[in-house]
């Protein structure tokens, strides 16, 4: 049996609307997963969808992280549950197919081209380059 990659997206549960105390990551964790699973296999993989109290993105609520074993790692900031849940949907279909799961910004769907606070490589993509480096 081949090793299955896990896909999963942690969302800001403490991000606050600006100016508000409305906390809208719950809100977008509820659509998220509504949205994700009528997607069905246009998805071709799953991702687990849960909520973290902070990802010290505080600046940009909310804060909305994708991460799969072996693939980059990327940090969205600024994400509205009223109007971005089909960017982030888009960025999942892309994100499955992606072997190390990198792209670069212009490639990435409406919103997260510029809303993008952090896109870090796979760990192990890194030490393979460092260890290159030393031979
Ligand atoms: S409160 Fe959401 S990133 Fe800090």
């Amino acid at each position: 049996m081949g090793q299955k990659t896990s896909h999963k997206i942690t969302v800001c549960t403490s991000c606050k609307h600006k100016g508000t105390t409305c906390k809208p990551g719950f809100e977008l964790i509820d659509k998220l997963r509504t949205a994700i699973a009528q997607a069905g296999d246009a998805i071709p993989e799953d991702f687990e969808i849960s909520g973290v109290a902070c990802m010290a993105g505080c600046d940009h609520p909310c804060t909305v992280a994708y991460y799969g074993s072996h693939k980059a790692t990327y940090l969205f900031g600024d994400i509205d549950p009223a109007s971005d849940i089909d960017d982030l949907v888009d960025f999942a279909k892309q994100y499955a197919y992606l072997h190390d799961g990198w792209c670069s910004s212009v490639d990435r769907p409406g919103k997260l081209r510029k809303s993008t606070l952090a896109r870090v490589p796979a760990s192990m993509i890194a030490m393979e380059l460092t260890e290159e480096a030393v031979h």
